[in-house]
């Protein structure tokens, strides 16, 4: 695996990641993945290291996949779930990464609802003078690195299953359509995919797709398009991407109803005959059937990529806590 250039301790946001760094991503992966198709699928990479799942706020996929991910590179993993921890007594989060790091943690996998909690604990580690990295499984509306990675990978191991890059990306034309808003997973994804050379184009009503996004693509090689219906974004589209509307995080009311969201940006069948005939459909899950896409689409396996990216997931995050675990042993 060509690890040669990667320098990165933590993995806390795709705002500064460089081509190398996805491209070794991306291979590291798809080495991984040939692991897991082996019958023997774990690797003794991590033994002896600890992997620490402090999710502080729900998830199914992410800390399941971690967790399997981890196991596969033969690390010892906990698991930490905030509503039966000591958090209910009043221990801060701070203390909570604390104590495990005094059972001699190595790799901090950490989900919160609040936007900066990995980056205010790999701080913390940091000033500590201990070697304990810290990767970001989702942080508020900020950023879910690992996420937009996977998503990276399942695009391009379908391009090219030999050899996924970046490159291949180039001039694609990706749609993300959705609760944009409330998305780190958007947020993730607008870094990695302009990168990547794609075209990025999102589609949501303006409640949920305010104009500031326009900014993220300033000097990247990909372009960045805002549009406040769905049928542009669709228009000859490579891939397109659906969100979960986040209900929880919905502090007004953005909405009319759910129903007429289904109608105006609610991907089906035919709304995908827009798009490039062998179109492919992502979304990252959870997902609410019949609002953001229909139930048709959703368990069509001609058109969506949903277990794929799941899937993908377990291979992603072995390259992600074997490149920044792999030099503490
Ligand atoms: C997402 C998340 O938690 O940010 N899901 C995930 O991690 N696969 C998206 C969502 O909650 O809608």
């Amino acid at each position: 695996m060509s690890d040669t250039t990667w320098t990165r301790h933590h993995i806390l946001s795709l705002a500064d990641f460089t081509t190398p760094e996805y491209d070794i991503v991306l291979q590291t992966a798809a080495s991984f993945q040939e692991v897991l198709s082996r019958r023997t699928k774990k690797v003794p990479t991590l033994q002896g290291q600890v992997v620490a799942n402090l999710f502080f706020e729900s998830s199914t996929r992410t800390r399941s996949s971690f967790e399997l991910a981890a196991k596969r590179l033969s690390a010892d993993t906990l698991n930490f779930a905030s509503a039966t921890s000591s958090m209910t007594k009043g221990e801060t989060i701070l203390d909570t990464a604390k104590t495990y790091l005094a059972m001699g943690t190595d790799i901090m996998v950490i989900r919160h609802r609040e936007a900066g909690v990995p980056h205010a604990i790999a701080q913390e580690m940091d000033r500590l003078g201990v070697r304990v990295s810290v990767l970001n499984a989702g942080d508020g509306q900020h950023e879910h690195p690992s996420q937009a990675l996977l998503d990276l990978f399942t695009i391009c191991t379908l391009l090219d299953p030999d050899f996924p890059r970046v490159e291949l990306l180039k001039d694609k034309k990706i749609a993300i359509v959705g609760d944009i808003l409330h998305s780190r997973v958007a947020r993730s994804n607008i870094w990695s995919f302009t990168a990547s050379g794609a075209h990025v184009h999102l589609a949501a009503p303006p409640t949920l797709l305010p104009k500031l996004f326009a900014d993220y693509s300033k000097d990247k090689p990909g372009k960045l398009f805002l549009h406040w219906e769905l049928e542009p974004a669709l228009q000859d589209a490579d891939f397109v991407m659906t969100l979960r509307l986040q209900k929880e995080r919905m502090t007004s009311h953005l909405l009319p109803s759910l129903r007429e969201y289904h109608q105006m940006f609610g991907l089906t069948h035919s709304m995908l005959q827009l798009c490039k005939p062998y179109v492919k459909v992502l979304h990252p899950g959870p997902v609410n059937r019949g609002v953001e896409i229909s139930s048709e689409l959703m368990d069509d396996s001609e058109f969506s990529l949903i277990q794929a990216q799941v899937t993908s997931g377990v291979a992603v995050r072995m390259a992600l806590l074997y490149l920044i675990g792999s030099g503490k042993a």
